[in-house]
């Protein structure tokens, strides 16, 4: 729907010509697991040619460089690598203000769940955007997505859950539809106001429970403001008791299910992700091979966030070889927010999954591009670089794609494009 509204057509077509490596994705048209994840399909000395937003051939750049006009536009992209616009499924890029103050307050010792305790972390954040008007929040949200866009990234996964009201998680749903409108990113919207019990809340959690189940979530379904629905199921969270109301109430609504599963403890999280078959589970840090061996025989897609286990310095990554290795459609996401995870960058993603995941490069590419792209029943439209598909596309100023996470912590983009037009240069 989102996308539909983004196929801005081009009055003339572009043809996109001297690529050292097109790396294409094309295969079946189902998410990739095993020994897939490693195919790219690379068009060496590729050429790709776009007509209305939507891609018309990808090949040689020669057999493309015969098929330019004069209503084609031609940009020699000079020996550069081309990739399809990464697909990130999982970010909470709507908040006010920042979290600098806890990580410094980290540095010296204290750990994330002591500042969560004392009203810090998730809580200081709902504080901050509770006071922020709905233009605040779209001026904040653009900047990031700007950051999203620089860093080759195309589409994010957007949930709320810095609002836990019913009135502050409309309005960040509704920013999220405005920052969808009104910048070239594109959005798909997931309600998470089960992300933390409010302060408010805290003595009669059930009453929060049920603030979500009979207020918000019919609100929601009702100005069709999330696609998803999501609960950071945990320890001294949400327990597997009250994820299972919520996102059993979410799925009478209609929503898709994604679930935060495993991330500090194995609490049961992959088990109830299973069981309720959601579409994802994500984080899976403490998840076991019980879990894991759950979540294939229900076909459930791990989204693995190895940028919050970093930047909380914990080493516990998931186990992500092994989750390959059982035949799971691995996703990778960044987890952008400003707690765990503050960071919008997926090539850091990659260069983190490889070293600390044992992913390649090619399954770092794959989990983040096409894997993503049906983890957010967008399979069908983006994330290869195939005929009839959208023109997401990022140029980078490499010529073999596996530099995108050797030279760790350098922008590589080049160009990016959305829908066939140029976004960021
Ligand atoms: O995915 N786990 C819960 N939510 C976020 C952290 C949000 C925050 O710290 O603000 C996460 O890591
Ligand atoms: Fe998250």
């Amino acid at each position: 729907m989102a996308l539909q509204r983004k196929l801005i057509p081009l009055s003339n077509s572009l043809a996109l010509i001297n690529a050292a490596q097109i790396v294409t994705l094309a295969g079946a048209a189902r998410p990739r697991t095993g020994a897939e994840m490693s195919e790219l399909a690379i068009v060496a000395d590729g050429g790709l040619l776009v007509r209305d937003s939507l891609i018309q051939y990808v090949g040689t750049s020669k057999y493309v460089e015969s098929q330019i006009d004069q209503n084609c536009s031609v940009v020699d992209v000079g020996g550069r690598v081309i990739l399809p616009g990464f697909i990130d499924a999982h970010t909470h890029p709507v908040f006010a203000g920042t979290r600098v103050d806890e990580f410094e307050e980290r540095s010296r010792g204290t750990t994330y769940q002591e500042i969560a305790a004392r009203g810090g972390g998730i809580q200081s954040t709902v504080n901050k955007t509770r006071a922020a008007s709905i233009d605040e929040l779209f001026e904040a949200g653009r900047r990031y997505a700007d950051w999203f866009l620089r860093s080759g990234t195309t589409t994010v996964e957007a949930k709320s859950g810095y609002g836990l009201s019913v009135e502050d998680e409309i309005k960040i749903l509704r920013t999220i539809r405005r920052l969808d409108e009104q910048t070239p990113l594109r959005y798909v919207p997931t309600f998470l106001g089960a992300h933390s019990i409010p302060t408010e809340y805290k003595s009669r959690r059930d009453d929060y429970v049920s603030l979500i189940i009979d207020e918000m979530l019919p609100l929601v379904a009702a100005e069709k403001l999330a696609e998803y629905c999501d609960v950071f199921c945990e320890e001294n969270v949400f327990s597997t008791d009250e994820s299972w109301k919520i996102l059993s109430s979410a799925r009478c609504h209609g929503m898709g299910l994604r679930m935060h599963a495993d991330q500090l403890s194995l609490s049961g999280g992959a088990k109830l992700a299973a069981e309720l078959g959601t579409v994802t589970a994500d984080h899976l840090e403490y998840t076991n091979t019980d879990g894991i061996i759950a979540l294939k025989s229900a076909g459930v897609q791990p989204v693995l966030l190895p940028g919050s286990v970093y930047a909380l310095g914990s080493s516990h990554y998931p186990a992500a070889r092994e989750m390959i290795d059982a035949g799971l459609a691995v996703v990778l996401a960044t987890d952008f927010n400003p707690g765990s995870s503050p960071s919008p960058s997926m090539s850091m993603i990659h260069s983190l999954a490889v070293t600390h995941m044992k992913m390649s490069p090619a399954e770092a590419i794959t989990a983040s591009t096409i894997n993503a792209a049906y983890s957010l029943n967008r399979g069908h439209q983006i994330g290869s670089l195939e005929q009839k598909k959208i023109a997401d596309l990022a140029i980078y100023d490499c010529d073999d794609y596996r530099e995108l996470s050797y030279f760790f912590g350098v922008v590589h983009t080049w160009q990016v494009y959305a829908g066939g037009r140029l976004v960021w240069s």
